[in-house]
């Protein structure tokens, strides 16, 4: 077997790549929207609860698992899982962890355009707005750019006239990230991700600082207030808590913003040197992830927009969706900051793409190192097929930009619901198959930390349990009705029809895979176990 040696350049180097996959436009974007809706402070109870029940125990599992994998050299989600379950079964699951990524590259990266198509905009004098209109007008401006530049409108509208430059613009965008995965591991991500988290955390402290000194800018409407702002967010909703909703929501998020259960951090872990610590390298990268999306994406969203449009402005805003809110919304927020407001809202996009592309590198790696451990195939053949893949799928989510409903086909399955599969599969294979002491073990083997004994038992029992009972709600409540959007409209059938593709395509290519790696005489079946 061909040997793709691979390694992260430094212990701080794969921490930084997994907090940078993980603070995303879900912490962002998505964070603030799911609070606002789901109760507010009272959001933060079933959030929390998932942080430390499913969030943290499972990545500890993901983190051990791909360093184990990578000790018997394999990299790609497939092979490490069916070395860890022990069987062809857990081999074909860990399909999802390359599907996962992938398939959530092809509309992440829309967003991601979006992102950067503001920042440009913004470096070169706004959006337009006009801060003496009435309030009504400047939000009408707002959403007429973002519906112009998202292709709102129409099908197919981004393929001619002004829609042009949303194309233009992605091309830009993913020759930049193909770019940084060519290079490789540690010369391409490594080297990004160590330049753009700093600058991205000065970036979130300069707006975040900014919102909170905003006080009370319109003496005749004192209750538009940097308190009341916050209060938005914090003050608890508690008969949401009731709703099974809430607590579905809240571990849909943890997963997606954590990037748990999502395919990447296995892949990441796999390149880590045998002895290099997993547990506190896991803790840290959750802990920055929280700090960016509790301290920055939730507290300037939502406290900026109720300091200049008010609670009632702001609850319309949260109404018409997560993107409208970072991106229709504070764009009226900053044309009322002077000249300031251009400044601001430069930062502000910026602050976005960075927190985007560290995530959206993640999510070509694993598909990367799938296709160069199952085809023998080198680094540039594997990164050049995988890009024309995301051409394709970029494609299908530009063509089918009205209403978003390849998007949200694809969030729905690829981002919310298989998560929650591959997440449960995770624990229940490390904690049951793999086995929680062996598992243990492993965790602590070379770690700087020692966790306490009580996460054993959150791991064997309770997450799965808590994952079981979530996913069964889930599927009680969604299934039906997502399964009847989903082919409601041509772009979501479309979308349904690019998981099956991928699915296949996977499929084979792990099949490929396991024939190859079994000839060369490689373990799939961790009947040796590595040490
Ligand atoms: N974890 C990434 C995000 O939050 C995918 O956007």
């Amino acid at each position: 077997m061909t040997q793709h040696k691979e390694e992260w350049g430094s212990k701080l180097g794969v921490i930084l790549a997994v907090a940078g996959s993980a603070v995303g436009l879900g912490n962002f974007l998505r964070f603030p929207g799911q609070a606002a809706q789901n109760g507010g402070g009272a959001f933060l109870i079933p959030y929390f609860c998932a942080l430390f029940l499913l969030g943290i125990p499972i990545g500890w599992a993901e983190w051990a698992m791909g360093r184990y994998g990578g000790k018997k050299g394999l990299h790609s989600a497939p092979m490490i899982m069916g070395a860890i379950g022990k069987s062809g079964l857990a081999r074909y699951i860990g399909i999802i962890g390359v599907l996962i990524p992938l398939g959530v590259s092809t509309y992440y990266m829309f967003i991601e355009t979006w992102t950067f198509g503001y920042f440009l905009k913004y470096l070169t004098g706004g959006i337009g707005i006009d801060p003496n209109a009435s309030i009504e007008a400047q939000t009408a401006v707002a959403n007429a750019f973002f519906d112009s530049f998202t292709g709102a409108g129409a099908d197919g509208s981004l393929f001619h006239g002004d829609g042009l430059r949303t194309l233009l613009t992605w091309v830009v965008v993913f020759a930049i990230n193909v770019y940084f995965v060519f290079r490789g591991l540690s010369k391409g991500i490594e080297k990004f991700v160590s330049f753009a988290m700093p600058v991205m955390a000065v970036c979130a402290l300069v707006v975040l600082i900014r919102v909170l000194t905003l006080g009370t800018p319109d003496p005749n409407v004192p209750e538009n207030n940097v308190i009341n702002g916050l209060g938005f967010m914090w003050n608890p909703n508690y008969e949401k808590l009731g709703d099974f909703k809430t607590w579905l929501a809240a571990a849909s998020q943890i997963f997606f913003s954590l990037s748990v259960g999502f395919g990447v951090i296995i892949n990441y872990a796999s390149y880590m040197k045998k002895d290099d610590d997993v547990a506190l390298s896991g803790l840290t990268a959750s802990a920055t992830n929280e700090l960016f999306e509790v301290g920055f994406g939730g507290m300037i969203t939502l406290t900026a927009a109720v300091v200049f449009l008010g609670l009632s402005g702001t609850q319309v805003a949260v109404a018409g969706g997560t993107f409208k809110l970072g991106f229709a919304t504070l764009p009226v927020v900053f044309a009322h900051m002077g000249w300031f407001g251009n400044i601001m809202g430069a930062l502000w996009f910026l602050v976005l793409w960075l927190a985007a592309i560290t995530s959206s590198l993640s999510m070509y790696q694993p598909a990367v190192a799938h296709l160069k451990e199952a085809l023998d195939w080198s680094h540039g053949k594997a990164t050049g097929f995988i890009a024309a893949i995301g051409t394709a799928g970029a494609l299908l989510t530009l063509w089918y930009s009205a209403g978003g409903t390849f998007l949200n086909t694809m969030d729905f399955w690829v981002g919310t619901y298989l998560i929650f599969l591959l997440a449960m599969a995770q624990i229940i294979y490390f904690a049951w198959v793999f086995g929680i002491d062996r598992g243990w073990k492993e965790i602590h083997t070379g770690a700087a930390i020692q966790i306490p004994p009580f996460v054993k038992i959150i791991m064997k029992y309770v997450a799965p349990a808590y994952l079981l009972i979530v996913f069964i709600g889930f599927n009680i409540q969604s299934f039906a009705s997502e399964l009847k959007n989903a082919t409601a409209t041509v772009g979501a059938r479309v979308g349904l029809a690019t998981i099956v593709a991928l699915i296949l395509y996977l499929v084979v290519v792990t099949a490929m895979g396991e024939k190859r790696l079994r000839a060369a005489g490689v373990d799939l079946d961790d009947d040796k176990p590595a040490t």
